[in-house]
């Protein structure tokens, strides 16, 4: 529950909710909890006099302190200014590595999310160039793509899962073709956070869907990478993505979509894809189902080398700094629930 007060009541534990502008506030978050006194003078110093505060997330406030809630206005950002954004967080280097991982993650969403609006070739174009900025940074900074990549989701959507893939993605091809090739590097990062944009050519009740899918459903949503590589290939600098982007959901053994193809005859960018989503759909929370810890995911990737996936492309995912935030799983989780989510994460 949301409480209104004035900033001269705000104490080190509360959880606070700024207003969503970027510019109205000194934070690299709008959503945090209160950890020190430092931060309510950095806000009282920006001239904000009253804030919502989570009594849910933090310590609550008396009564008495309570003001009448008002909505903050929410700030539509366009595609441009989410990049800028993007680009300044990137380059300054004051920021300390886990923040700026988050801010990283937080405008990288916002750009996926955007461009699943209006996925138009122009768009594509577009955000391949924005993208380049969050790509050199995975392969330069180490720190920050640490970070990144201990980042998990707790809401599950497609441009989260996006990003992640993309993260992850990135993050294996840096190890797997080395980083000689800056330029293609580029086009494969893009790729990456662009696998599932065939899906908003999916009816969005059936990618939401809670539980599993009939089998007309799937036969629907198997049909995403071959919209998402339709997409991508109406641009001739898109078409190498496309290609990759097409064969993302083939499975080593050539038992999966849309070809059937198997082992090499695989892009290597679609391998590395394959791991990257099948690791974050079985660590990330649905509305259905318990998520696995990295742990079990990472045992899940082991038990299926050869299989679903290339086993040097898990190998190298293992050998990556990858300790995401723990998840506990609620006691009472039988196998068979455990072979479920598999099955989830492989319907994908
Ligand atoms: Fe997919």
């Amino acid at each position: 529950m949301l409480k209104r007060i004035k900033v001269s009541d705000l104490k080190v534990g509360m959880y606070v909710e700024l207003p969503s502008a970027w510019h109205a506030h000194p934070f690299i978050r709008n959503n945090f909890t209160i950890t020190s006194q430092k931060q309510i003078d950095k806000i009282v110093e920006h001239g904000i006099l009253e804030v919502n505060i989570n009594v849910d997330k933090g310590v609550s406030a008396p009564e008495e302190s309570a003001l009448p809630r008002r909505e903050e206005p929410q700030e539509d950002l366009s595609a441009k200014v989410i990049a800028e954004k993007l680009k300044e967080v990137i380059e300054d280097k004051s920021i300390e590595p886990q923040p700026k991982a988050q801010a990283v993650h937080l405008y990288s969403e916002k750009m996926i999310s955007k461009l699943l609006e209006k996925p138009t070739g122009e768009n594509i174009a577009q955000f391949k160039k924005d993208i380049v900025n969050v790509v050199d940074l995975i392969l330069e900074d180490d720190a920050t793509s640490n970070h990144l990549r201990k980042l998990t989701s707790y809401d599950y959507d497609t441009y989260i899962h996006s990003v992640n893939v993309g993260v992850y993605g990135v993050s294996l091809a840096k190890v797997v073709f080395g980083r000689s090739d800056g330029h293609d590097m580029h086009a494969l990062g893009a790729g990456f956070f662009l696998h599932d944009i065939g899906k908003v050519y999916v009816d969005e009740a059936i990618i939401k869907k809670p539980g599993r899918l009939t089998d007309e459903e799937y036969e629907l949503v198997k049909m995403h990478p071959v919209w998402g590589a339709k997409v991508l290939m109406t641009s001739e600098k898109l078409l190498d993505i496309g290609r990759f982007v097409l064969h993302h959901h083939e499975r080593y053994d050539g038992r999966g979509y849309p070809d059937g193809i198997s082992g090499n005859a695989i892009p290597l960018a679609s391998r590395i894809i394959c791991v990257a989503d099948s690791y974050d759909a079985m660590t990330s929370q649905r509305s259905y189902r318990t998520p696995f810890t990295p742990q079990q995911a990472k045992e899940e990737l082991k038990r299926n080398k050869s299989i679903q996936f290339d086993p040097e492309i898990v190998d190298v995912f293992l050998s990556l700094d990858s300790e995401s935030q723990e998840v506990p799983i609620p006691s009472g989780e039988t196998d068979i629930n455990l072979a479920n989510r598999i099955w989830d994460s492989s319907k994908r």
